[in-house]
């Protein structure tokens, strides 16, 4: 059944190089444009973000772009605009009342930029406004990057070990706390001096609360090999 739920916006942001990305939420006519982006995605980052190598690709499009706010949310990064190319993505699902299970993935040539950590603020925030206090994530343990993202947020996620991956616990209201230099709308970053914009991204990059999706769950179906 959906439910009620906070609207979540669309900011725009300036990556670390400068660029610009459009992050709003998913909705089902971007079911193509997410399949196409995770067909590109290196075999590695889909191995990190699946934990397998082999997963149906139209199935996890489909899933992810079939949201409902008050329990599956998919936030999207595009740049060239709302109808652009996909080049980041990340996604809660609600597990009860007050916790959800996250994931993020970021197209490999825009990686170390800060849109992962700008991603997973938007997204905390989006919990935040949805009752949502904990955040969940499953990450494999060979998967440094994302291990250094946590690290990099300068917050003590809970970590414990699981058979074959890790599974980190944070408090969404870590990241909400720092949001205003993350999703204020009313300040867009095309705005800002570059200076200015370095500044706003370190602050972002402090509110970066990073997991992952139980993968296994969206590799449901037939399994196919994505091309690489
Ligand atoms: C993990 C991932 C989402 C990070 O996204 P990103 O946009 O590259 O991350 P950011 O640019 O926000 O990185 C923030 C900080 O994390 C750390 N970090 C990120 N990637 C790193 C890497 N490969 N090596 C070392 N540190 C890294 C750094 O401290 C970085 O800040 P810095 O670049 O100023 O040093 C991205 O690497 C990815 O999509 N990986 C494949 C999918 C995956 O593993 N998803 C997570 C599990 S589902």
């Amino acid at each position: 059944m959906r439910g009620t739920s906070a609207p979540i916006g669309s900011v725009d942001r300036v990556l670390r190089d400068g660029s610009t990305v459009r992050i709003r939420p998913a909705t089902p006519e971007d079911r193509v444009r997410v399949e196409r982006y995770l067909i590109e995605l290196s075999p590695e980052s889909r191995r990190l973000r699946f934990h397998s190598p082999v997963v149906d690709v139209g199935e996890i499009a489909a899933q992810a772009v079939d949201v409902d706010p008050s329990t599956h949310v998919t936030l999207l990064a595009l740049t060239g605009g709302d109808e652009g190319t996909v080049v980041g993505g990340a996604q809660y699902f609600r597990i009860d009342d007050v916790r959800a299970e996250i994931g993020v993935s970021v197209s490999d040539r825009v990686q170390r930029r800060g849109l992962g950590s700008l991603l997973i603020g938007q997204l905390a925030q989006s919990a935040r406004d949805n009752g949502i206090t904990t955040f969940l994530a499953e990450v494999l343990p060979e998967n440094h990057p994302m291990i250094a993202v946590f690290r990099a947020s300068g917050f003590s996620p809970r970590i414990r070990a699981l058979p074959g991956s890790i599974e980190v616990t944070i408090p969404t209201t870590l990241a909400v706390r720092r949001l205003p230099t993350l999703a204020d709308a009313g300040s867009p970053a095309s705005r800002a001096t570059a200076r200015g914009r370095k500044a706003m991204l370190r602050l972002s990059l402090s509110a970066a609360l990073v997991s992952l999706l139980p993968w296994a769950a969206y590799a449901a179906g037939p399994p196919i090999l994505c091309p690489s």
